[in-house]
């Protein structure tokens, strides 16, 4: 009898997760079937029951349940307490335990890219909500020496600084005030929804004065190139789009479940192909 994987979120229709795992699992010779259930937030402490019952072996958490989980859950790991949110949950003897995979996958993807080591790059990052402090989490743990935040609302890029004092350089800048120091960042971070599907053609920020050695990378991956990312290719910088985090973390996610590790180009390629 096949093992049980899967995801939780509301929408999950679109998925790309039950592609690239259960393609992963064939590609392994494994036996696991990976289905997204839609669940609606009043529903979520039943559904994690079920699927404890279900003897589900592990599953992956998305919108709007990564905060919301962590009380249904017997355990977190060191990076689901370090983000307080789980993105991915591991059936180990009946017992779920949340960890989370978004921050180190993406930061994995990112070093892909990067020509200098992760501590000599001056880094932006545009937005200050859940994902912008996963990022802003995992780029210190890894060695970032310089990291600074922008957002629309100020106040939440001073507190999102002050919540995570883990370098006392950084700093919280207006959406303005970074456009005009944007010369000063190796590494800028797109992690708002600007951008995202129907208003494709809205970014938060010109990169004009951006140096010709930036990196701009966005988390959206539907649409791949952004309007942000767009300005970036046109200005000829080097672009890091958000496949290479979503394909990452679902890689890391896989190796937790399973001990193998499947072929970020072939799950890289699935997305390619059924975004266009
Ligand atoms: P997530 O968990 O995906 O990061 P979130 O916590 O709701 O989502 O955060 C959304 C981020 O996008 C915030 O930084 C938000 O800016 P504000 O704090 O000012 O709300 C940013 N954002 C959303 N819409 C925006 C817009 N039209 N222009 C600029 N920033 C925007």
């Amino acid at each position: 009898m096949g093992k049980l994987y899967g995801l939780i979120g509301c929408p999950v229709e679109h998925s790309m997760s039950p592609a690239i795992h259960n393609d992963a699992f064939q590609e392994n010779n494994l036996d696991g079937h990976y289905h997204a259930f839609h669940v609606e937030p009043d529903r979520l402490e039943e559904a994690v029951q079920a699927l404890k019952t279900l003897d589900i072996k592990g599953f992956n958490v998305t919108i709007p349940h990564k905060i919301s989980i962590i009380p249904y859950l017997d355990q977190l790991d060191e990076t689901a307490k370090i983000a307080g949110a789980v993105n991915t949950v591991v059936n180990e003897n009946g017992q779920l335990i949340g960890h989370n995979t978004d921050g180190n996958g993406y930061v994995q993807s990112l070093i892909e890219v990067i020509k200098k080591p992760l501590s000599e790059n001056k880094v932006l990052i545009i937005g200050a909500g859940g994902a912008a402090r996963g990022i802003y989490l995992t780029l210190t743990h890894s060695g970032s020496q310089h990291v600074d935040v922008c957002n629309r609302t100020i106040s939440k890029a001073e507190e999102l600084i002050k919540e995570c004092p883990f370098l006392n350089t950084s700093k919280a800048l207006s959406l303005e005030e970074a456009k005009e120091n944007i010369q000063e960042y190796d590494i800028i971070i797109q992690t708002t929804a600007v951008g995202l599907h129907p208003n494709v053609d809205q970014k938060p920020i010109s990169l004009v004065n951006a140096k010709n050695s930036a990196v701009v990378s966005d988390i959206i991956y539907n649409p791949i190139q952004t309007a942000l990312l767009k300005e970036a290719k046109s200005l000829g910088l080097t672009v890091h789009t958000g496949v290479g985090m979503f394909v990452h973390q679902a890689a890391l996610a896989f190796e937790l479940w399973t001990g193998k590790t499947p072929s970020i180009e072939k799950m890289s390629a699935i997305v390619h192909n059924k975004l266009g």
